[in-house]
């Protein structure tokens, strides 16, 4: 092939070659790894990740190209048209080569895989068995390096299992921009340290976790909490705020013992922030509400719909809605205000906060993680954050007398002031679906009904710039609790009608995405898949006065 056989492809130039001996197409200036993993081939690495500079340190990658005279690093050859690419699959000289780089890589490696938080998920581990799986000939004492240290509030280092990829010290150079890390000596007494007088404590440290290939990084929350193959590990998306990062979060006993960022080159590439990550728990109180009371009393859920539908009927009523539900339940919430709740005055608890220019590479200034949704729905429209703040203001002020607060984060817990929980005591109507028996709303409400965490539901999110996602629930919800969307139906037929004609969560997803006209054509799986960007569906929405400053559809975020 030549140059001149180079198609266009999407305004990009598309170079030809062949992998193993089968014909490839991709972009020019793709590299072997990514070029070969379009055929489905792994060609295994440690120090490369698409986001980070290449450093071509750790030698795994090394591939055969016809005509070049020693082997190449697959991370730091760029294809070029009529290349002829062998991997360890088809060249016996390369599969020696990652064999011999394997054993080099163990010398010093401590094995200690019995009490290795990462084993089970270890690429020394996986590689070795898929590249090498041969006794280690090393007889000498192996170097010893630093145990247990700690690089800051959520970071472990373990010396002896690093491998030296330095993806986390140029996680710290080339995305935080905040150089916390280096490498410390030479030859095989080189180690990871932390710069003089500083500490990783940047917001998005815990992704240096995720970065590590082996056990070296671990995070101080989670150690020795358990083996991963104990753990349920669900992909989901983070409801900590409005970038919805997608993670998979492992859950054991119904605790979350670890939570990794998911690749999403459009959201949130592979970082989380700590925030996020190491919050994640508080989606599920302790103390849960898992059954419904009538003025302190508890009562059976029929007698609580009937109750708190009795209360809210014909009256001047605010709806106070948290921030973290998702478009189904937003959607027949909705139709519930709109038929049966008319002229209820709609506010979504939403503030937004100024971000360091660390946090502003990937957190969203909210705690919405779904506030688009509620606009989408047509339940909230706006400057959201006004809204809320007036109709918290005019019920401090004893302006409504009938409310309906719908989920732990109806109202945000800085404003549960004594100002207005004695409002709230003051009401002679007030209903709440709370998941967290502790809470104020709970405490204090006259009709509580007993919802469910976002970590309990599956189904649709958008993100501040526009992307549809896919919840999934994580843990089992708690017997006892009921689904708010149920709820919202079960209070529509005491009012007289009916909003839901589904009987499961993934119906309801799938009759939203079947009915909506503005969804039309998204398919579940591509939403669970990455996502879809709705911002053309959106429009001027997205870029109005919620503009992003984050997020990977956004030009120049992340
Ligand atoms: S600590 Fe982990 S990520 Fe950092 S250099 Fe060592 S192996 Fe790589
Ligand atoms: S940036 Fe937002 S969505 Fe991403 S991990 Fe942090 S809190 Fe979660
Ligand atoms: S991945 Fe290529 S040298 Fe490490």
């Amino acid at each position: 092939m030549t140059a001149a056989d180079s198609a266009q492809n999407g305004g990009k130039t598309m170079v030809n070659l062949t992998i193993d001996g089968k014909p490839v197409s991709v972009p020019a200036g793709t590299n072997v790894i990514e070029a070969a993993k379009t055929i489905g081939v792994e060609i295994p690495h440690y120090c490369y990740h698409k986001n980070l500079s290449i450093a071509g340190n750790c030698r795994m990658c090394q591939i055969e190209i016809k005509g070049m005279r020693k082997l190449e690093i697959g991370c730091n050859a760029v294809v070029k048209e009529g290349m002829e690419v062998a991997t360890q699959h088809t060249s016996k000289t390369v599969s020696d080569a990652q064999a011999a780089t394997l054993e080099f890589i163990l010398i010093n490696h401590p094995l200690d895989c019995t009490v290795c938080d990462q084993a089970g998920h270890c690429k020394l581990q996986d590689y070795h068995f898929e590249y090498n799986a041969k006794q280690s000939r090393f007889l000498e004492e192996k170097e010893h390096k630093v145990k247990a240290e700690p690089l800051g509030p959520t970071v472990m280092l373990d010396g002896e299992r690093c491998i030296l990829c330095t993806r986390c010290v140029r996680f710290c150079d080339e995305v935080t921009e905040t150089s916390e890390l280096g490498v410390l000596n030479r030859g095989d007494r080189s180690v990871i340290a932390i710069n003089q007088g500083r500490e990783l404590n940047n917001p998005l440290s815990g992704t240096v976790v995720d970065l590590c290939p082996v056990g070296a990084l671990t995070h101080r929350e989670w150690r020795f909490n358990s083996r991963i193959w104990f753990t349920k590990q669900t992909d989901s998306v983070c409801p900590g705020c409005s970038t919805g990062c997608n993670t998979k979060i492992a859950v054991r006993d119904r605790e979350v013992v670890q939570v990794k960022a998911r690749d999403n080159q459009a959201v949130n590439k592979e970082w989380m922030c700590d925030e996020g990550r190491y919050g994640m728990g508080r989606f599920l109180p302790k103390g849960r509400q898992l059954s419904a009371s009538i003025a302190g009393t508890q009562s059976s859920l029929d007698n609580a719909i009937k109750e708190a539908a009795a209360t809210l009927k014909n009256q001047r009523v605010v709806v106070f809605v948290a921030p973290d539900m998702t478009l189904e339940e937003y959607t027949i919430l909705k139709g519930l205000l709109g038929k049966y709740l008319k002229g209820a005055t709609t506010v979504l608890a939403h503030r937004e906060r100024k971000l360091t220019k660390t946090e502003a590479i990937l957190i969203s200034p909210d705690y919405s993680p779904n506030f688009r949704g509620a606009e989408f729905a047509g339940l909230v429209s706006g400057d959201l954050e006004a809204s809320y703040a007036d109709a918290l203001d005019k019920f401090r002020a004893g302006g409504f007398q009938h409310a309906l607060f719908i989920g732990d984060r109806s109202v945000m817990a800085q404003d549960l002031n004594p100002q207005f929980l004695s409002a709230l005591a003051a009401a002679p109507g007030t209903v709440a679906i709370v998941t967290d028996a502790d809470s104020a709303l709970a405490a204090t409400c006259k009709v509580v009904l007993p919802g469910r965490s976002i970590l309990e539901k599956s189904g649709l999110m958008i993100n501040r710039a526009g992307r549809l996602q896919y919840t999934d629930r994580i843990v089992e919800y708690q017997q006892g609790s009921e689904a708010e969307w149920r709820l919202f139906n079960r209070l529509a037929e005491q009012l007289g009608g009916k909003l839901v004609t589904v009987g499961t969560e993934r119906e309801l997803t799938l009759s939203l995405l079947g009915s909506e006209p503005r969804l039309q054509g998204a398919k579940l799986s591509a939403v669970k898949q990455g996502g879809i960007c709705l911002k053309a569906t959106l429009g001027s929405v997205v870029s109005a006065s919620h503009a992003s400053t984050s997020g990977g559809d956004q030009p120049g975020a992340v």
